[in-house]
């Protein structure tokens, strides 16, 4: 079959017994499959040398330009190994997309989506003796991204551009699991601003939010939960997962596009929330009103949504000023209900009514 992306190289392989162990509890991001896609794009010759080829280190001058300012993007998506066996994907193209729309905020070329999805494709097919069997929710993460290659220390886009798919067999993305997460609203750190990179998934964004991170972890919490910048006391996400609420009149409520990223899982449970009896709504909230209606039960569940963490349930809330649960300090039942159904969907146990699925 011909494909954008030939296996030019192959390597020899993690051992079969050293795979079997991987698989068998990859955690998130430790191990990673034999091989890699990549393509290089420079402002003369346009995209060029796609490839699949053995996993190997980057070689970089010093004043390669992402090292200096940051011009880098990324993508994050699974493949799942259903019961018969076969490897699939789960809304690439939504994945594809944002990539593009990711590498114009940052000034990076764009890949074009049959490029996105035939990396992607080829890279799991090279490494499908990765994509674990599931006795949980295990399956491949899939790391595309894109990042100025260019050695040149002036400030403007790189000339020069490299793209890569790199793969990492998957467990949950929290140690904690389903038993739920405590998010943090820090009084000092915001993520985005009107105007910034906040849509993007951009690596600024991830390396600005570690402290926040930090903050949160001392104050005994698994994440932070952003404010807006602007002061106005609105949730936003939580720069790993965006952030829904169920309320007692069955809303499935989610902060309104803008400054935050658009996750593809939130798209698919905005989707799939009438299924479940749940009217999707998408508006502004503030941190008063989640901690009012919390408190007298008009808030009844709190989730996060991403690829990496699919769902998970959130159990509580800490500001300087408020510590809080959201109802018992429990997962909610909805809440598991969706995970559930997003996964049944994801690991072909469920109808895929919305042509979600991709095969490899
Ligand atoms: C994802 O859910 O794929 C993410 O990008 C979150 C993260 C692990 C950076």
């Amino acid at each position: 079959m011909s494909t954008a992306f030939p296996l030019t190289r192959t390597t020899r392989p993690v051992p079969e017994a050293e795979r079997a162990a991987r698989l068998a509890a990859p955690g998130f991001g430790r191990y990673f499959t034999d091989h890699m896609a990549t393509a290089t794009w420079t402002a003369d010759a346009g995209w060029h040398d796609r490839g699949i080829g053995p996993l190997a280190p980057f070689t970089l001058h010093p004043s390669t330009a992402v090292l200096h300012y940051a011009q880098e993007i990324f993508e994050g998506l699974k493949a799942y190994r259903h019961p018969d066996g076969s490897v699939w994907l789960f809304r690439p193209e939504a994945n594809a997309r944002r990539f593009i729309r990711s590498a114009r905020r940052l000034a990076l070329p764009e890949l074009p989506e049959e490029d996105f999805l035939a990396s992607v494709e080829e890279l799991v097919r090279a490494d499908a003796a990765w994509v674990p069997v599931p006795t949980g929710e295990e399956s491949l993460y899939l790391r595309p991204f894109l990042f100025a290659s260019e050695a040149f220390l002036g400030v403007r886009p790189a000339a020069e551009a490299r793209y890569s798919v790199i793969a990492s067999p998957a467990g949950p993305y929290f140690p904690s699991g389903v038993t739920g997460v405590t998010l943090w609203i820090s009084g000092r750190y915001t993520r985005a601003a009107p105007g910034g990179t906040g849509a993007a998934k951009c690596g600024g964004n991830y390396a600005a939010g570690l402290a926040a991170q930090l903050e949160a972890r001392d104050h005994g919490c698994d994440q932070v939960l952003y404010l807006d910048s602007a002061g106005r006391g609105t949730l936003e996400e939580s720069g790993t997962m965006n952030l829904c609420l169920i309320t007692s009149d069955d809303e499935l409520v989610t902060p309104s596009l803008g400054t935050i990223l658009e996750g593809v899982t939130r798209d698919t449970v905005l989707t799939l929330a009438p299924d479940l009896g749940l009217t999707p709504v998408e508006r502004t909230v503030t941190f008063d009103e989640l901690r009012t209606s919390a408190a007298d039960g008009r808030v009844t569940e709190v989730f996060a949504a991403g690829t990496a963490a699919v769902i998970t349930p959130v159990v509580g809330f800490k500001s300087d000023a408020h510590t809080f649960p959201i109802a018992d300090g429990t997962p909610g039942k909805k809440t598991l209900t969706l995970r559930e159904r997003v996964l049944d969907i994801q690991f072909g146990r469920a109808e895929d009514r919305h042509g979600w699925l991709r095969r490899v």
